[in-house]
């Protein structure tokens, strides 16, 4: 004990880093704490063994809308074709868990989130608390937090292996390492806490069993309890250059319908297109022109509602689980507006955030991930929690959020850009970050929507 006090009250010197990162290790599966006897399934595994040195697969989503340029007419051919690639290994993972092997299927996941993840399905807390008020048309009752789950392919999992393979203590990121190579896939999944009797849209949903330390939605915190999460959305976003030469990607997501029969793949077949977005359509300035019409975002018109209420700015793509809709205050000449649920954000807008200054590592992301004004240009639009202090909707500032760069393309010079993957630069790095100097990482103290947690 004495020896281990004196170890620790070296922070800070070399001595006691070494001995802090020796003891998380950046590859368990799961934080330990065990289901009840009762789950007698399988629990999580970590694949972490990242492949190296593969050739470029074959990509049928080109193939589906010709090999061409990615337009709002041909996006529903190429969501459509992207979906259908996963599809054997989804209903697997989805509806047979005892099958489920990821590593044999080329799927893997990141490192340095064990402390994060419950030990059956991996889920990790996405948002600890979305309002019902978000959900007017389909009748939520009860906030719900979200868990969520991500998968890379093999393609993507060779950035992975770059980053963290040689010694994961010690990231590199720097000579193009963080970016993906074409062809790369990440799926996130994303499961709500309501039920069915809390928010019809989710009756049907497929449910999947996990030990839950938040539950917005019976008000259930702490105390790890093994509960349902319902399926509400699945992201499948692939670095397609050829499609999308502006940005690189294209952000394709499917949502839960009940209204949909399921066919021979289950569920799956229940899982529907809300749209797909390849660019911020800069263009557009959706606040002096809300009605604008978009060229780099399609939203599929037969989507169910409860989708289709939380679209991002001016439209552009957002799922249920973004929160792209947030409270705002912004300053103005009569002093500060509020705005409740604003649209602020969208999927490329966030992630296009994705960046890490090295030289900071303390604060890591240059700029947040949705709109925020400086400190000192909004201090009379600070209206406190929940609002987040913003620019203007459509300034310039604002904008900046609303750009087309390419994945290599840092948001703030000087920064090493993530190429889109906030995972790496909002959850996994402030996670390496926290084992190293056994500090809660600046990042982590938000949460998924930028709100400062209890
Ligand atoms: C307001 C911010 C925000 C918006 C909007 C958003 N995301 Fe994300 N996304 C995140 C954050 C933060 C993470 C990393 C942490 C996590 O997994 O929860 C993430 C993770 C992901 C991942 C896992 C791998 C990665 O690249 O980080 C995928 C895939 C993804 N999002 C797809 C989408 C799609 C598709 C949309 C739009 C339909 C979208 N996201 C909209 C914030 C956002």
């Amino acid at each position: 004990m004495l020896i281990r006090n004196a170890c620790l009250c070296l922070a800070g010197s070399l001595l006691a880093l070494g001995a802090l990162a020796a003891s998380v290790n950046p590859y368990a599966d799961h934080n330990g704490k065990l289901p009840p006897a009762d789950y007698t399934g399988p629990l999580f595994r970590l694949s972490y063994n990242y492949p190296a040195g593969l050739p470029a697969p074959y990509m049928p989503w080109r193939a589906a809308i010709g090999n061409g340029a990615i337009t709002t007419a041909t996006a529903p051919a190429y969501t459509q074709a992207l979906k259908d690639s996963i599809a054997r290994d989804m209903a697997t993972l989805l509806t047979d868990y005892e099958d489920w092997n990821a590593a044999q299927r080329g799927r893997y996941n990141d490192p340095w989130l064990g402390a994060q993840r419950e030990p059956v399905h991996g889920m990790l807390v996405g948002i600890e608390k979305v309002d019902n008020t978000l959900f007017p048309k389909s009748g939520l009752s009860k906030p719900f937090t979200t868990y969520v789950l991500t998968y890379y392919n093999r393609t993507a999992a060779q950035t992975l292996g770059k980053i963290w393979s040689g010694n994961p203590n010690a990231p590199v990121l720097d000579g193009g390492a963080t970016q993906y190579a074409e062809g790369s896939i990440t799926v996130k999944l994303a499961f709500t806490t309501a039920d069915p009797a809390t928010w019809p849209a989710m009756e049907g949903a497929l449910a999947w069993p996990m030990m839950m330390t938040a539950n917005a939605t019976t008000g259930h915190n702490d105390r790890p309890k093994l509960d349902k999460a319902y399926l509400m959305q699945v992201d499948i976003v692939v670095k397609d250059t050829r499609s999308a030469p502006q940005t690189g990607w294209v952000f394709t997501t499917l949502v839960y319908d009940k209204d949909t029969r399921p066919g021979s793949a289950g569920v799956w077949d229940q899982m529907v297109p809300l749209g797909a977005q390849w660019g911020n359509d800069p263009q557009a300035n959706s606040a002096l022109n809300p009605g604008a019409a978009l060229q780099e975002t399609w939203v599929n018109p037969n989507a169910p509602v409860y989708a289709l209420e939380t679209l991002g700015w001016g439209g552009r793509l957002s799922g249920p689980n973004d929160h792209a809709l947030n409270d705002i205050s912004v300053a103005g000449e009569g002093g500060r507006v509020l705005t409740r649920n604003a649209a602020n954000s969208s999927c490329l807008s966030c992630h296009g955030a994705a960046q890490w200054n090295a030289a900071n590592p303390k604060q890591g992301m240059a700029s947040f991930f949705m709109p925020l004004a400086a400190p000192g240009e909004g201090a009379a639009a600070n209206a406190g929690a929940p609002y987040m202090n913003s620019p203007a909707p459509g300034s310039v500032e604002w904008l900046r959020w609303f750009q087309n760069r390419a994945g290599n393309v840092p948001m703030d010079t000087g920064s090493i850009p993530g190429d889109y993957d906030l995972a790496l630069t909002f959850r996994v790095l402030p996670a390496w970050h926290e084992a190293m100097t056994g500090k809660e990482h600046a990042l982590r103290k938000l949460d998924a929507a930028g709100k400062a947690q209890k």
